[in-house]
């Protein structure tokens, strides 16, 4: 099957020598195409370039993109999306001014998703989760990651990492998973919470690994959640088995949770609002992705990321939705583009590699999607006719998506 694209205004993020990762001022870079073609091949990006250089050939189908700009779908490498229910409860709350850790003492929070995970069914689940991937498909999202967390024993952690293969099998977008056992503190294991890091060693990793159900490894190592001591432990009770670790570090406290992430070699260390110069020294001797989560900051009115700082250094940035019911419940990425220009002043090409390429790396695919490259997987989406690229995190809450294609196919 060849698809011809033709007569796009601007083909956006085009790569010839394709890179896992942009770093520090590379960031600012991105290629174009103006009055562009794009080939693809059955799965599979064949060929781009000028309309000029365009040589007569045959297709199976052609689209007429005229006016309309074509992007490499969204790497979405932070969710939390499989979940039942909704929070707005403990939203009210937090208008109230509670804060984000008042509401988990309480037991609200993830406890409260916990126990409505727990008591929900296999089906119910996964047909809400798909629900939610559909939605993230008509906003660009291409490929996403997907934590567990909400389970909390090892019966519903193994539930959750179910209904997450059983979206692999049957979505179009790309689909990591995520064992995150330790999220949050179930309230019988307050006071003894390394009783709860034994239940994570003991079952739920090797249960996970024995049914192959997850790609990685999540720790919320953080001030009031789980220490660098237990997150430790976990992640090395992971390595026995193959699981790299993407951790949620520095979302309350400077935690010691980035110095971990770089010392077990993490793919990526995530929120990271509180991150220092020592953070990012460390950050920079490391193959390790940082990323941040502008929805979550958004959404909890937190102090941001220091993005510009860390892209000085020369560090990378991924940024990712962290779609989920209590922090970000939204995973529109057009949206985190918009977040990421007008709170943490990202340039556009600067927001654009940060959720595409990098958010990529951050969840193990780059090689293969991330951008409009020669051999990379045909994850693009063609937009509704816009004047510039910088539209889109300009023109925010509008969906700039009008077509999809995943693996080639338009969905
Ligand atoms: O990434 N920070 C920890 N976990 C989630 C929040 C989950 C929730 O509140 O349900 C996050 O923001
Ligand atoms: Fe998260």
């Amino acid at each position: 099957m060849r698809t011809l694209i033709k007569n796009i205004k601007e083909l956006v993020q085009v790569e010839r020598q394709p890179k896992l990762r942009v770093c520090g001022k590379d960031m600012a870079q991105m290629e174009t195409v103006k009055n562009a073609y794009l080939i693809v091949e059955d799965d599979k990006i064949a060929a781009f370039g000028p309309m000029s250089e365009l040589k007569e050939q045959s297709f199976d189908k052609e689209v007429d993109a005229t006016g309309r700009m074509v992007f490499p779908s969204f790497c979405d490498s932070h969710t939390h999306l499989v979940y039942a229910g909704s929070r707005e409860i403990e939203y009210i709350d937090k208008i109230r001014g509670l804060s984000y850790d008042e509401i988990a003492k309480r037991g609200g929070g993830i406890l409260n998703s916990a126990k409505r995970v727990q008591e929900a069914s296999e089906q119910q689940l996964y047909d809400d989760a798909m629900a939610r991937l559909e939605q993230i498909i008509r906003f660009g999202t291409g490929a996403v990651e997907i934590k567990s967390g909400y389970g909390m024993t090892p019966e519903a952690e193994l539930k959750m990492l179910r209904v997450i293969r059983r979206l692999k099998e049957n979505s179009p977008l790309t689909i990591k998973s995520t064992l995150l056992g330790a999220h949050g503190i179930p309230m019988e294991y307050r006071g003894r919470q390394e009783k709860f890091v034994d239940l994570v060693i003991d079952q739920m990793i090797p249960q996970a690994a024995a049914e192959g159900l997850a790609d990685y490894i999540d720790v919320f190592c953080d001030a009031g959640f789980f220490t660098v001591e237990d997150t430790e432990r976990m992640l090395e009770a992971g390595a026995r088995y193959g699981m790299r670790p993407k951790i949620h570090a520095n979302e309350m406290a400077c935690s010691g949770g980035i110095q971990c992430a770089v010392k077990y070699n993490a793919l990526s260390c995530d929120h990271l609002e509180y991150t220092g110069e020592e953070e990012i020294q460390c950050l920079l001797s490391s193959e390790t992705m940082p990323t941040v989560l502008p929805g979550a900051a958004f959404f909890l009115n937190m102090q941001h990321a220091p993005v510009r700082r860390m892209m000085e250094a020369g560090l990378p940035v991924a940024m990712a939705s962290d779609y989920n019911p209590g922090s970000s419940p939204s995973g529109n990425m057009q949206l985190i583009v918009t977040f990421a220009c007008v709170n943490y002043r990202m340039l556009p090409e600067e927001a654009i590699n940060a959720t595409t390429i990098n958010s990529g790396y951050a969840m193990g695919v780059s090689d293969v999607l991330g951008s409009i490259a020669v051999g990379k997987r045909a994850n693009f989406y063609i937009t509704t006719p816009i004047p510039t690229y910088e539209y889109l995190p300009y023109a925010y809450g509008e969906n700039k998506v009008a077509r999809t294609f995943l693996n080639g196919k338009e969905v």
